[in-house]
């Protein structure tokens, strides 16, 4: 997988505007590479800066314990709150009445809460969960559409020092009940619904779907949202709002060990079951609050909007506790981005005078798609900085969102991370670093990526490798839930002693780094991160499938679309019809993201002599390459033939 071949040479260079590095944090090149050689020579003492932006309760006696590695642990000794450092330190400040959160509905209604507002709702959830029976160290399961609602759950749990793991709203019944499953959950919020494009998305119907295949949850909390029916389950369900008129607002927040658990989200791996990646509370909250206030210079008067949605990590971090810790006032938007009309996020930006704007490369292609006419109907002049993460993002959808979005003035901060690294580890830092279209450029002070190639030596300029880290950082994941042995062999055995991220890279000749893609074969829908087993346990769920193998094929819009390869089970007939019925198979049991593009049918699947199926074969098929490499390792040669005579 190594030696991954350089096809894009891209000459464009972007300085940061002057004016932005004359206020900016960090205002040059040589300023960032101070830094950076001041974190190489002494990491300790650097982290430990970071880490003093936040309040502690108590101190720590060591910033880095690595005795035990892979399984860090980061301020040792220290004790914090995230739920104190996003609320408490405000509230006791003017900030008390300064807005947190922007929220719209994907309707049209609109709220805004103050910290103090978010302050006290917090607390009486807090209280509320505490009355549900919910404890220190337990989990609990949040699965809401993107309101209010859902970060004050988080802060709540987080107060109280319950983790919370957030599923996102795409996702339908089988994977809630495999992720509560997992981390046996006994609490779970919910809501009736959410709007998504003018409809209705069944939440609760979803959690009681879920809970039929799973006997963990004995409470579900209902917020209100769509206000259609829904059946309560007597006992076991109950309403958002029925439990918060009496709560008390009065909830101190629980000191808790800087590595205590704050949360766990699942991503997919490559093996059927999901991942649930651990964030503690210390190191997660330093790197986040760090990385928001450099990545985004951010201000007091900035009115920032990050798009993801809470229940992937970028919601996490630079939705919530990033710009909370910092003081931030976020723009949260309920719903899709062309409802009622292809120009819903640039109505927005005009509205609430959005200053930043973060969002992914799979909704710039989106919006290239639509056409120029939809942010030009718009006043985008208070826009100063953009942002991007998730996917590659390709030059020329950089050079868009820069013309159309950026009036041509804001730099573009191109983020590069991992739900496991917790927050941002290589960037631009705006007002320091000049830009290429396509490039992630410069890792943060702090951080040491390396390019290895398959025998471990670290790749020359232009080589395209594997990507590793090979040094500890606060944010990093600290193990896969309940299964340590997982982490060890995921991300610390391909190369011992250094993180492998599972991204091919390469290091131009100015040291900016150019992500090549994912090494194994993870799908990226729409920014989605797909493992192909979940799609593929979703297909032989149904009863008329075998076996079933999905690859990713490039997408214009959407960055790869899934291409599923699946054998059905002897006698039952092919045909259009159950082709269809198999994408709204996946579409209902994992959510309709997850719906293959395309189903063809095949009387078996290229394996090798070990049983593996061979993807790097099928994904060429897709894509019509009629190059398909060695197969020496083919079990059975006639499989590909009959593969190709298949296709329609
Ligand atoms: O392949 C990289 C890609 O997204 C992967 C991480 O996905 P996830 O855990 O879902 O987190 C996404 C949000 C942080 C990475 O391994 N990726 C993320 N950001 C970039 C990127 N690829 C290229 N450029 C980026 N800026």
């Amino acid at each position: 997988m190594a030696d991954i071949d350089t096809v894009l040479i891209e000459k464009r260079r972007f300085k940061p505007p002057a004016i932005f590095s004359k206020k900016a944090r960090i205002g040059s090149l040589a300023e960032y590479r101070k830094l950076y050689a001041k974190a190489e020579k002494n990491p300790d003492k650097f982290w430990a800066e970071r880490a003093a932006e936040l309040r502690w309760t108590k101190k720590w006696k060591k910033v880095l314990d690595w005795s035990g590695a892979p399984f860090a642990k980061w301020f040792t000794g220290g004790q914090l709150n995230a739920s104190d450092c996003c609320l408490d330190r405000h509230v006791e400040t003017w900030r008390k009445n300064k807005a947190a959160i922007v929220w719209e509905g994907e309707p049209g209604d609109a709220r805004v809460l103050t910290y103090g507002d978010l302050h006290r709702e917090t607390c009486k959830f807090a209280n509320v969960l505490k009355g549900l029976g919910v404890k220190k160290g337990d989990r609990v399961t949040i699965y809401m559409p993107l309101v209010p609602e859902l970060a004050i759950a988080m802060l709540a749990c987080a107060r109280i020092g319950a983790a919370h793991s957030v599923i996102f709203g795409g996702f339908t019944s089988q994977s809630i009940a495999d992720r509560v499953e997992d981390a046996e959950s006994r609490v779970l919020i919910t809501a009736d619904g959410g709007w998504r494009r003018g409809g209705i998305v069944p939440l609760k119907a979803n959690v009681d779907d879920a809970l039929t295949k799973t006997q963990r949850v004995e409470k579900v909390v209902v917020f209100r949202r769509t206000a259609h029916d829904v059946p309560m389950k007597q006992g076991r369900d109950f309403w958002w709002h029925e439990l918060m008129q009496d709560a008390s607002p009065d909830c101190p927040a629980e000191p808790l060990d800087s590595e205590h658990m704050l949360y766990i989200l699942y991503t997919s791996g490559t093996t059927g079951k999901p991942k649930g990646v651990v964030h503690t509370t210390g190191g997660y909250m330093t790197w986040a609050h760090a990385t928001t206030e450099w990545v985004f210079d951010l201000r007091e008067e900035d009115t920032f909007w990050c798009t993801a949605d809470i229940g992937w990590v970028t919601g996490h971090t630079y939705v919530v506790y990033g710009p909370l810790s910092n003081g931030a006032t976020v723009v949260m938007y309920e719903g899709a981005p062309n409802f009622p009309g292809n120009d819903r996020f640039w109505s927005i930006v005009e509205k609430y005078r959005v200053s930043i704007l973060y969002t992914a490369p799979t909704a710039i292609r989106a919006f290239m798609k639509w056409g120029d006419e939809w942010p030009a109907k718009h006043d985008l002049s208070s826009l100063r900085l953009l942002g991007t993460v998730g996917e590659p993002i390709n030059p020329e959808a950089w050079m868009w969102y820069q013309r159309m979005i950026g009036g041509g003035r804001c730099p573009i901060v191109d983020t590069w991370w991992q739900t496991e690294t917790g927050a941002i580890l290589v960037t631009p830092l705006p007002g320091a670093t000049p830009t290429k279209p396509g490039s992630a450029t410069l890792p943060l002070p702090g951080i040491f990526p390396e390019i290895l190639d398959s025998t471990g030596k670290p790749c020359k300029p232009d080589q395209g490798g594997l990507l590793t880290i090979s040094r500890p950082w606060p944010s990093m994941l600290r193990t896969v839930y309940r299964d340590p042995e997982r982490y060890k062999t995921q991300y610390w055995s391909r190369f011992p002693g250094k993180y492998f991220t599972g991204d091919g890279a390469r290091f131009d000749r100015d040291g900016y780094l150019w992500i090549m893609g994912r090494v194994d074969d993870v799908i990226k829908v729409a920014g989605h991160r797909l493992g192909t087993a979940e799609v593929e346990s979703s297909l032989v769920s149904h009863p008329k499938v075998a076996e079933a193998a999905v690859v990713g094929k490039p997408d214009e819009l959407k960055g790869e679309a899934i291409c599923a390869f699946v054998t059905l089970r002897s006698g039952q007939p092919k045909s259009d019809e159950l082709r269809r019925e198999l994408q709204e198979h996946v579409a209902k049991t994992m959510g309709s993201f997850a719906k293959p593009e395309q189903v063809r049918f095949t009387d078996s699947l290229p394996k090798t002599r070990s049983g593996k199926i061979m993807r790097r074969l099928l994904r060429k098929i897709a894509t019509g390459d009629e190059t398909l490499g060695d197969t020496t390792t083919l079990e059975d040669l006639s499989v590909l033939a009959k593969l190709r005579e298949d296709e329609e």
